[in-house]
C-alpha cells in the first residue's frame, strides 16, 4: 500500500521503516529540511537499535522515501499518518498545534478518499476533532475517514515493538477505513483490536498511565522494604511471578522518565480532571516518583556529608538503557542536583553524552569521561543512575583502587549487595 508519514521524529521515522520493510511504498514527511536532506543522504537523526540498517536498506530498495512537502504526500498516499509531536503546557495539558497545523495543511490538500491515522498520543476526542477540523478547512467535498492508531513503542526497542507488536488497536468512527488498516498491519502478526477512536486514544494513556503506577507501586515498596531489612527485588519477583501481575516494570529505582510516562501521566491526569475525574491514584503515581529522586539525593548526602567539592563519578546520563534520549532524564536531574550542591561530577554513558552536553554543559563541574571504568578515578563516590547493562561490567577492582573514598550509590540496583561488600566497597542501593 502506498502510505505517507507525516512528522519524522521517532514514532514517525521507525514507523515509516517498518512499514517500508514488510513491502509499503512510504513517503515520509517532515517540514525540517535539514532532517530531510539528512534523511536523504542515508544519515540517522537519532540512535535507535536496528534502524539504520532498516532505513538504508529500505531507501535503497526504493521503498522508503522523505520529502518536505505535505502536498506531496496527501496526493501519492491512500493512507496518511499523523506523527508529529504533542508536548506538555505548562499545566500538563497537551499542545495540540502541531496536530492542528497538520489536519489543515492535510485538509488543503484533501482531492480524493483518504484515511487519515492518528499515531501521536493525543487525548481523547482528538480524533473527532481532527475530522471536524479536516472539514471544515477541505474547499471540496472531498470523502475521508480519521482512524486513532495509537502507538506504543519503547525507546531503544522501537524497531522490535513495532515489528512484534502486543497489540494493534485502531479506532474507527466508520467500518470503510477497517479493511484497509488491516490489509496494512497484516503482515505483523499481532492481536488487532479494533473498536471507536475515544477508547483507542485511551487506551494509550490508560496503557501508559498503568505501567508507572507499576513503578511507582515498586518504588514506594522499596521504601517499607529498607525501613522492614527486607529486598525489594525479592519481594517483586515473588509477586510479579503471580501471572495477573506480571515481574515486568517493577524495577525500583530512581523513578521513571523520558518523554513520554511524565508526560502522558500530566496529560491524562488533566484529561479526566477535563472530564469531571479527580484521578487522585494518578496524582500519587507522580508523588512517589518525585520523592524516590529526593530520597536518592539524601542518600548520597547522608553518605557524603558536604557536596561541596566532592568528585561525585555518575554512570549514566539517558532516561534509560539503550537510548541517546536524555529529555527527562532522572540521571540529569540528579546530576543538575549534585552540581547545584557543589559537588564536580565525572560523568558516562555508552550513547547519551553529546546530547547530555546541552543540558549538563561540560565546565569546571562536569568532565566528560568516554571510558566508564576511568570515571571512579579521585572520586569520593561512584553513583549509577541508568540502567545499563553495560555498567555491570565496570572493573571493580580497578574501581576500589582509583577511588579516594569507596562508596557506590546504586539508584538502578545494578550490583550484588554482597560481592560489592566482598570487594571493599561502602554499598547502597535502593530497598535492598
Ligand atoms: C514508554 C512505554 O513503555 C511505551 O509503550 C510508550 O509507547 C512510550 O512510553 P519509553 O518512554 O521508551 O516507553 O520507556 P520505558 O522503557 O517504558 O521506560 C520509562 C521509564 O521508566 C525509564 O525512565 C525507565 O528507567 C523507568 N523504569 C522502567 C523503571 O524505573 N522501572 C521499571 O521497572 C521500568
Amino acid at each position: 500500500m502506498k502510505i505517507a508519514i507525516i512528522g519524522t521524529g521517532y514514532v514517525g521515522l521507525v514507523t515509516g521503516a517498518c512499514f517500508a520493510e514488510v513491502g509499503h511504498q512510504v513517503l515520509c514527511v517532515d517540514n525540517d529540511p535539514k532532517k530531510v536532506e539528512m534523511l536523504r543522504g542515508g544519515g540517522i537523526p537519532i540512535y535507535e537499535p536496528g534502524l539504520e540498517d532498516l532505513v538504508r536498506r529500505n531507501v535503497a530498495a526504493g521503498r522508503l522515501d522523505f520529502t518536505g512537502s505535505t502536498a506531496e504526500g496527501v496526493e501519492r498516499s491512500e493512507v496518511i499518518f499523523i506523527a508529529v509531536p504533542t508536548p506538555p503546557q505548562n499545566d500538563g495539558s497537551v499542545d495540540l498545534s502541531f496536530i492542528e497545523a497538520v489536519a489543515r495543511e492535510i485538509a488543503a490538500n484533501l482531492t480524493r478518499y483518504r484515511i487519515i491515522v492518528d499515531k501521536s498520543t493525543v487525548p481523547v476526542k482528538t480524533a473527532e476533532k481532527v475530522a471536524e477540523t479536516i472539514r471544515r478547512y477541505c474547499k471540496s467535498k472531498v470523502e475521508f475517514d480519521v482512524v486513532s492508531n495509537p502507538e506504543f513503542l519503547r525507546e531503544g526497542f522501537a524497531v522490535d515493538d513495532l515489528m512484534k507488536p502486543d497489540r494493534i488497536v485502531i479506532g474507527v468512527s466508520s467500518p470503510r477505513p477497517e479493511t484497509a488498516m488491516r490489509e496494512l498491519y497484516a503482515p505483523f502478526q499481532a492481536p488487532f483490536i479494533v473498536t471507536d477512536t475515544n477508547s483507542a486514544e485511551l487506551i494509550k494513556h490508560a496503557a501508559n498511565s498503568f505501567l508507572a503506577l507499576k513503578i511507582s507501586y515498586a518504588n514506594a515498596l522499596s521504601v517499607v522494604c529498607e525501613a522492614a531489612g527486607a529486598n525489594v527485588q525479592e519481594v517483586t519477583r515473588g509477586m510479579g511471578l503471580d501471572a495477573r501481575i506480571g515481574t515486568r516494570f517493577l524495577n525500583a529505582g530512581l523513578g521513571f522518565g523520558g518523554s513520554c510516562f511524565p508526560k502522558d501521566l500530566s496529560a491524562f491526569i488533566q484529561i479526566s480532571t477535563h472530564l469531571g475525574y479527580d484521578f487522585r491514584l494518578l496524582k500519587e503515581v507522580q508523588r512517589i516518583n518525585a520523592e524516590q529522586m529526593d530520597r536518592f539525593v539524601k542518600k548520597i548526602t547522608d553518605t557524603l556529608w558536604v557536596l561541596k567539592d566532592k568528585q561525585i563519578g555518575v554512570l549514566g546520563l539517558a532516561f534509560k538503557q539503550n537510548t541517546d534520549d536524555v529529555r527527562l532524564s532522572p540521571a540529569i536531574d540528579l546530576c543538575q542536583r549534585l552540581i547545584k550542591d557543589g559537588a564536580r561530577l565525572r560523568v558516562n554513558d555508552p550513547q547519551a553524552m553529546e546530547k547530555a552536553k546541552s543540558l549538563l554543559p561540560p565546565g569546571p563541574q562536569v568532565e566528560y569521561v568516554s571510558d566508564m571504568n576511568a570515571v571512579p578515578e579521585g572520586c569520593d563516590a561512584l553513583v549509577i543512575a541508568t540502567e545499563w547493562p553495560e555498567f555491570t561490567k565496570l572493573d571493580l577492582t580497578r574501581a576500589r583502587k582509583a577511588m579516594t573514598t569507596p562508596i557506590v550509590v546504586d539508584g538502578r540496583n545494578l550490583f550484588d549487595p554482597a560481592e560489592m561488600e566482598q570487594h571493599g566497597f561502602i554499598y547502597k542501593s535502593i530497598g535492598r
